[in-house]
């Protein structure tokens, strides 16, 4: 990074720097990856640069489906160009088979398929472990305004449904994923954050019987190695398709 970039915010995988456009921002994705909030903690060689390439072919994707995103442009090989935003504090995920979590705090089975796409919405602060919220305490909290708020489920939905058709394409099941949204200086709601396998859960298709292959971060939460492998496969498939 040249030094007229300066650092405004480090996430867990990300890095967040200045750009010489007051409006835009540069987006360094990192190597390290954490788990069931940095209880777990690793890194892997090659992983940011994997999810820089993934979320950016999707961003494209989305964004020629008329989905607003921060996305500009890709920098180099772990770095892209976005545009600047407030970030709301909100988790928003998306499920079309029950898994992880709601199968911890339900009694979902694991694997079953849902009636209809569910989202969970979580607070996002470390502090307090990113707990499930509701709508009233999202308004009341004032994050957003209950209109926004339907803005985003309903983009949160249309996005699914793009998503789910790609990866299809694919031979991937998108089981379910996490999105993050935010207010550029117009205040215009935009997609933020990254579509990768560290925030979607992928599932390999190409396999012969109901074995669940999983291509995405729950080879590093569960220690079913691979990860790498699993992230590059994902990256091939998307290239070898767009
Ligand atoms: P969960 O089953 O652990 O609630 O995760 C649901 C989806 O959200 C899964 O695709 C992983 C993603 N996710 C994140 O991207 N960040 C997080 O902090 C959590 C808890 C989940």
């Amino acid at each position: 990074m040249n030094n007229k970039c300066e650092l405004i915010y480090e996430g867990k995988a990300k890095k967040v720097f200045s750009h010489e456009d007051v409006d835009k921002v540069i987006i360094e994705f990192k190597d390290d990856a954490t788990a069931f909030n940095s209880l777990k903690k690793a890194r892997f060689e090659g992983k940011g640069k994997l999810n820089c390439q993934i979320s950016a072919k999707i961003f494209e994707l989305l964004i020629n489906r008329n989905i607003p995103t921060h996305f500009l442009e890709l920098k180099n090989e772990n770095t892209m160009i976005a545009k600047k935003i407030r970030v709301i504090p909100l988790e928003i995920v998306l499920r079309n088979i029950a898994y992880g979590s709601l199968c911890k705090q339900t009694t979902f089975k694991l694997g079953t398929t849902l009636a209809k796409p569910l989202i969970d919405i979580y607070l996002k602060n470390d502090e307090l472990n990113d707990p499930l919220i509701t709508k009233d305490r999202i308004e009341l909290l004032n994050i957003v305004s209950a209109k926004d708020l339907d803005s985003i489920i309903d983009l949160t939905l249309e996005i699914n449904r793009i998503l789910q058709k790609f990866f299809k394409n694919i031979k991937l099941q998108l089981v379910d994923f996490k999105l993050e949204f935010g207010y550029d200086l117009k205040n215009n709601i935009l997609l933020g954050d990254e579509i990768s396998p560290d925030n979607c859960r992928l599932w390999d298709l190409n396999q012969k019987n109901d074995t669940i292959v999983s291509l995405d971060k729950d080879r590093f939460r569960n220690d079913l190695g691979g990860l790498i492998e699993a992230y590059s496969e994902i990256n091939r498939r998307i290239n070898d398709f767009i």
